[in-house]
């Protein structure tokens, strides 16, 4: 595979995304488990949420979201809510996928899945409390000054999650599987299942932190390729990828027989099609300064990733 972009460079850039992405992870884990503990919800339920939620990952959404708005010059504070929010629906989608009516899996972010531990029951209502949780989350940080952008930002959670959304390509996984598929459903698919939520935590820090019209268009941009890039290097991982590392089962997919990329167009044209899905992204950035380097340097990883 021929990789046109300049892959990181050891010395430097890994040593700074690392202490970056090390950095942001912490803020949002301090910020999710104070939301969750103490709120009058049943114990039983809490257990179930706070397992997933503070099981790890990495937590790459809620970076998204304050790597846009430091691209827009804002700050961590004014986008937590969006950070935390969009990792509990995220949590929400994983618990879900992993259900046995779903991709029937047994590890997640290096731990038994949810479903595996609590029960079926107790799995589901913990995705669905997540999911609603996430939504009170950010309608409770509405105020006088910032209330326009914040209803501007749960109307794009909601879209991205639901049936036009990450919902919505959950179900074409489902109904596709078994069946050949063409590349644009595919693609559709996959941007629907993964790539929405990815492309609302790339826009939503830098709405809430005031950015122009132009800005937030080159956001949606790279995070709709930066969405696509990052399933299909899923679907490449779930076949190349250590189980170790990855801390979710491997082979998954071919073993419910999923439509993905490298079972439709093989492995290296699956490559090539996400680095050049990254390198298009990170061209798009270019109406934006320094402050956007992060996220220049996270697209990259979102295709050299092993985890
Ligand atoms: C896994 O997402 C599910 C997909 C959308 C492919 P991540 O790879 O971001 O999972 P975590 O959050 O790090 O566990
Ligand atoms: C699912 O895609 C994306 C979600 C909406 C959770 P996958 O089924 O490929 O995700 P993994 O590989 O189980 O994390
Ligand atoms: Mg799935
Ligand atoms: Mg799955
Ligand atoms: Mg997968």
């Amino acid at each position: 595979m021929t990789l046109r972009l300049r892959p990181l460079n050891l010395n430097r850039e890994i040593m700074e995304l690392k202490s970056y992405l090390k950095d942001r992870k912490a803020l949002v884990e301090a910020e999710m488990s104070k939301s969750i503990g103490d709120s009058g919800i049943p114990e039983t339920l809490q257990k179930a949420m706070n397992y997933s939620l503070e099981a790890g990952g990495k937590r790459l959404r809620p970076i998204l979201v304050f790597a846009g708005a430091e691209a827009v010059g804002g700050s961590h504070d004014m986008v937590m809510p969006a950070a935390v929010a969009i990792e509990m629906v995220h949590t929400f989608s994983l618990i879900h996928d992993d259900l046995p009516a779903m991709d029937d899996d047994s590890l997640r972010r290096g731990k038994p899945t949810n479903h595996k531990v609590f029960g079926e029951a107790h799995a589901i209502l913990s995705g669905d409390a997540l999911l609603v949780e996430a939504f009170s989350v950010l309608a409770g940080a509405c105020n006088s000054s910032n209330q326009e952008n914040i209803l501007s930002v749960v109307s794009d959670l909601a879209h991205a999650s639901g049936g036009r959304g990450m919902t919505g390509g959950q179900i074409i996984d489902i109904d596709s599987t078994n069946r050949k598929i063409d590349e644009a459903e595919l693609t559709h698919l996959h941007m629907l299942k993964t790539g929405a939520l990815l492309r609302f935590s790339c826009t939503a820090g830098a709405k809430l932190c005031g950015a122009t019209e132009d800005q937030i268009e080159a956001l949606d941009n790279y995070g709709r390729d930066i969405g696509l890039a990052f399933q299909i290097a899923d679907d490449i991982l779930d076949i190349e990828g250590d189980q170790e590392l990855l801390g979710k089962d491997v082979g998954s997919d071919q073993g419910n027989l999923k439509s993905t990329f490298p079972s439709l167009i093989g492995l290296d044209e699956s490559k090539k099609r996400s680095a050049d899905l990254i390198e298009r992204a990170i061209s798009g950035l270019s109406i934006f300064d320094e402050k956007a380097e992060p996220l220049r340097l996270l697209a990259k990883y979102i295709i050299e990733r092993k985890s």
